[in-house]
């Protein structure tokens, strides 16, 4: 019988992260469902976040070394599009608990034929185990997903539901982590 082999994860720089743009975006669109056009627009946001603060990205990879899942974030910060919409949604008194010294999740994504085999738990905890922040936040549509499940399972709470950003239909749920001082 043949034993499946696990994928291989790495932590990555934003200069791998740069180079290797185009191939985790296409990851990200079919992981996502998202058409090209998407996609596409994406690229620019995308290599703009390579640059911020507290940066961090991993990426799996099959055997035959194939990317096949990414994740990447970053220390989230004021004048930040995601941070201000989130700030305000979540009002003062939990924008000063949560995102201060927080780290946001941006990208996490594992490719449709790999997914439900544990590699993007494994990304996500070596992602978040590189991290010295003391929270972590992420925004996720708001339904029973995969990831939904995955980052409850990792202890990710609610910080707000049925969230409806700017120009986009979907509710999305904002989870929050917080993590044991190292
Ligand atoms: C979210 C995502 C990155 C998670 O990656 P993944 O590799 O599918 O996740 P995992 O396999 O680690 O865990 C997910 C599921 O597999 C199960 N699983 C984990 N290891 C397993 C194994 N060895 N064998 C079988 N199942 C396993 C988990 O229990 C979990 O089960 P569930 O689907 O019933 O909740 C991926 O599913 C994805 O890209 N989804 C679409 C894009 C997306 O939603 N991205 C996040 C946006 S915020």
């Amino acid at each position: 019988m043949t034993q499946l082999q696990p994928a291989r994860i790495l932590r990555v720089d934003a200069e791998w992260m740069r180079e290797h743009l185009r191939e985790t975006l296409e990851i990200y669109g079919e992981a996502m469902g998202y058409p090209a056009s998407v996609v596409e627009a994406r690229y620019g946001h995308a290599a703009s976040h390579t640059t911020r603060m507290g940066f961090e990205a991993v990426a799996a990879f099959d055997p035959a070394e194939a990317l096949i899942g990414f994740g990447y974030g970053y220390t989230t910060r004021p004048g930040q599009w995601w941070y201000d919409q989130v700030a305000d949604a979540l009002g003062r008194a939990r924008s000063r608990q949560w995102l201060r010294d927080t780290f946001e999740l941006c990208e996490f994504h594992v490719g449709p034929d790999q997914q439900g085999m544990g590699v993007g738990r494994n990304l996500l905890r070596t992602l978040l185990g590189g991290v010295a922040h003391p929270h972590v936040v992420l925004s996720t549509p708001d339904s029973d997903t995969r990831a939904f499940r995955l980052y409850r399972s990792e202890s990710f709470v609610d910080l707000m539901r049925s969230h409806y950003f700017p120009g986009d239909t979907r509710p999305f749920a904002i989870l929050g982590l917080t993590r044991r001082p190292r």
